[in-house]
């Protein structure tokens, strides 16, 4: 007999579900694994999570080891709706409903006091948790149909790029995954906004495609991260200046053309010429430039480019999340 496209095969790892209206046995099944102490790599609109249940410390505990992660290394939790997100925090201040209300479920991480049962675990022992409620559809149902909180880092190798299609989580971790849900190519391609609220002044830990500019709006200034390579120590564990790098070595391509090596790559968002053999163009707005940005790492990483040049990109607040991670793509340290 032939499996219908609602009965997927058990054995098999990586299912395909309808990004737009996930539902069925695909969902029900990573539902049960997750509660089941399990597995699940999953789309969210940033990039692919790789999820476990956020209060089972054992499943957690599976997470840092798949990542090869230092436990160091504090974990995002997420939740289907900003009732229960603000369950597990000990406070909910004012901005944190102002933020909820206003781009939840969406790419945006709120980092708060923690209650007392989210394990240690999950904030490598830190008296905050990052809360996040995801927009993207199968996140959503996942979320839904598991009841639990889910604690999800990025689905890739520690320092590595990050997925953004199940293609991806299945190079780096597919051996370490129970399933991967493949909702396709994720929207918005780079890692959520991340605001810590826990202090005396909201700071932004991590730029996204949530603008500063959005957010300021609404809870007023937001004080700095030191910039990435500045030599400060950094504000949140984990938030390694190297970070998010291929296996390439990036160096940011300058007004004059380098002397190329032959097989080097080239990332660009002009029609500018570059002497490179693999040169990938991404769009030249902010948007459709995050969407493929990992991708393209992960190409050019694919064609084992040992070098990859990339175009700088533009100075405005619209393109601060595809700075940061292009600067600590570069980053060495
Ligand atoms: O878009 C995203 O946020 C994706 C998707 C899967 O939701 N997740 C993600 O997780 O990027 P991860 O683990 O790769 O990055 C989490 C970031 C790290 O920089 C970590 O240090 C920071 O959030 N973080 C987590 N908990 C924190 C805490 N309590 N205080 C400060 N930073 C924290
Ligand atoms: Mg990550």
């Amino acid at each position: 007999m032939g499996r219908g496209l609602d009965a997927p095969d058990p054995a098999m790892k990586v299912i395909p579900v309808d990004a737009a209206h996930p539902r069925g046995p695909a969902i029900e099944r990573a539902a049960g694994i997750l509660r089941g102490g399990g597995l699940v790599a999953f789309p969210t609109e940033t990039v692919y999570g790789l999820g476990a249940d956020a209060m089972d410390v054992k499943a957690v505990g599976r997470i840092f080891a798949a990542k090869g992660r230092p436990p160091t290394n504090p974990l995002i939790v997420h939740l289907h709706d900003a009732e229960a997100a603000a369950a597990l925090a000990r406070e909910w201040p004012t901005t944190a409903a102002l933020l909820a209300e206003r781009f939840w479920p969406g790419p945006l991480t709120l980092i708060l006091p923690k209650s007392p049962e989210v394990p240690n675990a999950v904030t490598a022992g830190l008296s905050t948790v990052a809360l996040r409620v995801p927009a993207h559809p199968v996140a959503r149902a996942l979320l839904q149909a598991a009841e639990i909180p889910v604690a999800a880092p990025s689905a890739n190798p520690y320092m590595a790029v990050s997925p953004t299609t199940a293609a991806h989580v299945m190079e780096g971790l597919g051996d370490a995954v129970d399933m991967i849900l493949d909702g396709g190519p994720t929207p918005v391609g780079i890692e959520s906004t991340v605001v810590d609220l826990s202090g005396k002044r909201p700071r932004l830990l991590r730029p996204g495609s949530i603008s500063r500019g959005e957010i300021e709006a609404l809870i007023g200034p937001l004080e700095m991260a030191p910039p990435v390579g500045a030599g400060a120590p950094s504000p949140s564990p984990g938030m390694s200046r190297r970070h998010y790098s291929p296996r390439a070595r990036v160096v940011f391509l300058a007004k004059a053309s380098p002397a190329i090596s032959e097989d080097a790559g080239a990332l660009m968002h002009s029609d500018r010429r570059v002497p490179a053999r693999h040169v990938l163009r991404l769009p030249g707005e902010p948007e459709g430039y995050a969407r493929g940005l990992y991708a393209a790492l992960h190409e050019l990483d694919r064609r084992a480019c040992p070098v990859v040049y990339v175009e700088p990109v533009p100075d405005g607040p619209a393109w601060e999340g595809v700075r940061d991670r292009l600067a600590r793509a570069a980053n060495q340290e």
